[in-house]
């Protein structure tokens, strides 16, 4: 029978093998295909891998503090954290369309990363945490045109920029088969069952021109849907689940006085593999609690809506 420490093992030896005494750096991006891919290069090399962990200003709240918790305390592994969020900002100033924000964070990114990754000496490998979807996919891809309905930065073009030669010992894994392997290798269960987020960030979920005081509105939004989904019980049970901040106003009344507010949308997918989903028919009880909590402790939302909307025709993300 095929069983992931057998896995995990082989993958270690083979990764120690073809690396040698070069180095490897690994992108963290807080979620769990990029956490598992270093957690197991940690295994296998210790000191010769080194992590970098872009924030670009658009990350979920307290994200960059649980990577940089797991990856220093539990691996002691050697993180660069490139807090490049100012430069995110400026380079998004007055930009409110979805592709042209993918287009420029995608760019940042690539910058920030390459300028990081220069510092480290003697750096010979790229690790990726691409799984065995993404291998069909992208295969599949190249002929059909919803690969370039959305641009998805974090897919190709950087290792070979770099120069680096290319690691991905996930490509023969399934997500689940992954978040097991993660648990295994010792890994947070919180990270390793954390919902996929996209590389653009909460700029997909800020719609419009986004602002510093918008992020922080959405932020704060998300952290009560995911807190209270999780406390329900149902954030293993549903694939994404997040707040989005949407570009209008709307009249309200809180005390005697009227209020002209934001609306936030709650949306929560149950999906297999990401390319059709359904909304989660999450309890009105929740929903409630949800939309009570949001509109007392965030200031500036007066109206919380709940997206009921499949994929086709409509996307996950909003943007
Ligand atoms: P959509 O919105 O197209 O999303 O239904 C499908 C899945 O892909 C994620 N997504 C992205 N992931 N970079 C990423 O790494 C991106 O630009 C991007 N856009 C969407 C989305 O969160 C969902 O899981």
């Amino acid at each position: 029978k095929w069983q992931l420490s057998d896995f995990a093992e082989e993958t270690i030896g083979q990764i120690r093998e073809i690396v040698g005494d070069r180095r490897v750096i690994c992108g963290l991006s807080g979620g769990v295909d990029s956490s598992v891919v270093a957690a197991l290069l940690y295994k296998a090399i210790g000191p010769q891998l080194a992590c970098i962990l872009v924030d670009n200003g658009l990350l979920r709240k307290a994200e960059q503090a649980d990577v940089v918790k797991a990856f220093t305390e539990h691996f002691k592994a050697d993180l660069h954290v490139v807090d490049a969020g100012p430069q995110f900002m400026e380079a998004l100033e007055g930009i409110s369309e979805p592709q042209e924000k993918r287009r420029r964070i995608g760019h940042q990114f690539i910058e920030a990363f390459k300028s990081e990754a220069t510092k480290i000496e003697s750096a010979h490998f790229l690790a990726q945490g691409t799984l065995y979807p993404d291998v069909i996919e992208s295969g599949a891809a190249q002929d059909g045109p919803a690969a370039t309905i959305k641009l998805h930065h974090n897919v190709g073009g950087l290792p070979e920029e770099l120069g680096f030669e290319l690691i991905e010992p996930l490509r023969d894994l399934f997500k689940d088969e992954v978040r097991r392997l993660g648990i295994e290798l010792g890994l947070p269960e919180d990270l390793v069952w954390r919902h996929p987020f996209p590389g653009p960030g909460l700029a997909v979920r800020c719609l419009g021109e986004i602002t510093e005081e918008k992020l922080a509105v959405l932020r704060e939004a998300d952290a009560i849907v995911v807190e209270e989904v999780k406390a329900a019980g149902l954030y293993r049970q549903t694939s994404q689940t997040f707040a989005v901040l949407l570009p209008v106003q709307s009249v309200g009344v809180m005390g005697d006085a009227r209020t002209y507010d934001n609306c936030v949308a709650v949306r929560s997918v149950d999906t297999d593999d990401f390319m059709t989903a359904d909304w989660s028919r999450l309890p009105y009880d929740l929903l409630a609690k949800i939309s009570t909590r949001i509109i007392n402790e965030v200031k500036g939302v007066n109206r919380v809506c709940y997206d009921i909307s499949s994929k086709p025709p409509a996307t996950i993300e909003w943007e």
